[in-house]
């Protein structure tokens, strides 16, 4: 497979830690319900499921906000939730309500007869990646991802989103043992699941650890961070040629970032708690730094939400200059846009990242 050459390389340089002439920036969920073209391809696919499935929609979807913002990256349009669908699950998304399983994990039986999926029930994910990574012609980088063993099991145990996380903390408590045959399966599935969008044609992944932070100090090192670690470890380090930079975002993971320090990835993500010149003066040079705007800052009016863009940057600090690896920063929210922000004010942060940093490389 051959693509056409990267024209603007700054997020992968940013994963790398080397110089770039302004800060990178995409955000996560970038593809979405604040976007009234997404709102309008999804009712002509009738789901999302109809969208993620259909390479077409996905590749549509994926691009839209490029099209409205010069973010430095694409996201893969698709869903953490795709991998325990091909186990079996059953994921079905029921309008307005959030995911929801048909035949949730919760027994020793159910948790013995999971296996990590055969891959061709997730060829639409990959035949996704490639047909985005041809259609955005080099124009930026196509990021990847999963979920992370964690967070997958939070959504197969409780068979939907929940509030309190009883069932899925009910089984780790009582069934230890249980939870890790779960989670071991779960981080071999999502390493496979990965290496095969990078051999589709992601430039990089990132692993969704979205709630790793509900979790108790010592079931979070046991539960979660040890999973992401054995996904790490089965990663593919490079493609074609090129080395392949790996995110891990632990939403509420700001407290062991010490900890998640000892992760084999080249990017953190944070979320809107953490003080970013604290985190960069912890974290020093061993790993680049994703985040950090809350994204509720997104609902004031644009001159607001280019202070506060502004506010994070100068809170990283100095840029990296000069050849070599050093530190690096790409800006994003410290979790998922809303989907009530106004799409104008995203072209507020966006410009105001870019000039922002330029300025600040001045
Ligand atoms: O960032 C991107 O643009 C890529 C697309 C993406 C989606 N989901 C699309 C989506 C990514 C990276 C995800 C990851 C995801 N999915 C996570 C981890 C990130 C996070 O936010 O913590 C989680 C926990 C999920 C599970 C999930 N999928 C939930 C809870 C929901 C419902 C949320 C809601 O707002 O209703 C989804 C559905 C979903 N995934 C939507 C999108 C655009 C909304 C679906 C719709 O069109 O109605």
């Amino acid at each position: 497979m051959s693509f056409a050459p990267l024209q603007n390389d700054t997020f992968l340089r940013a994963c790398w830690r080397l110089s770039t002439p302004h800060t990178p920036v995409w955000l996560m969920r970038q593809a979405g319900r604040y976007l009234p073209e997404y709102r309008a391809t999804r009712a002509q696919a009738g789901s999302f499921m109809g969208l993620a499935t259909n390479t077409d929609y996905a590749t549509e979807v994926t691009l839209q906000p490029l099209e409205r913002y010069p973010l430095d990256a694409a996201i893969l349009f698709s869903d953490i939730l795709t991998v325990p669908d091909a186990m079996g699950l059953g994921l079905s998304f029921a309008m307005g309500e959030g995911p929801r399983f048909a035949s949730p994990v919760r027994d020793e039986a159910a948790v013995k007869a999971l296996r990590v999926p055969d891959l061709n029930k997730l060829k639409y994910v990959f035949d996704a990646v490639t047909s985005i990574r041809r259609a955005l012609n080099g124009r930026v980088p196509l990021i990847g991802f999963s979920g992370s063993p964690w967070t997958l099991a939070c959504y197969m145990v409780e068979g939907a989103g929940s509030d309190d996380y009883r069932l899925v903390k009910t089984m780790l408590y009582s069934r230890p043992d249980l939870m890790h045959h779960l989670l071991a399966i779960n981080a071999d599935a999502v390493a496979v699941y990965l290496n095969a969008q990078i051999d589709a044609g992601a430039q990089a992944v990132m692993i969704f650890d979205s709630w790793g932070g509900v979790l108790a100090d010592g079931a979070f090192q046991a539960f979660s961070l040890a999973y992401t670690a054995r996904v790490l470890a089965q990663l593919k380090r490079e493609h074609d040629g090129t080395k392949i930079p790996r995110i891990v975002f632990t939403k509420g993971g700001g407290l062991w970032l010490s900890q998640m320090q000892s992760l084999d990835c080249e990017v953190l993500g944070l979320d809107w708690t953490v003080n970013l010149a604290q985190a960069r003066a912890l974290v020093g040079s061993t790993h680049a730094l994703q985040g950090n705007l809350d994204p509720n800052v997104l609902f004031a009016p644009p001159q607001q939400v280019a202070a506060e863009a502004r506010k994070v940057l100068e809170a990283f600090g100095a840029p990296h200059r000069g050849d070599g690896p050093g530190v690096g920063h790409i800006f994003n929210l410290g979790h998922g846009i809303s989907q009530h922000t106004p799409p104008e004010h995203v072209t507020a942060l966006v410009e105001a990242v870019h000039s922002h940093s330029r300025q600040m490389r001045l």
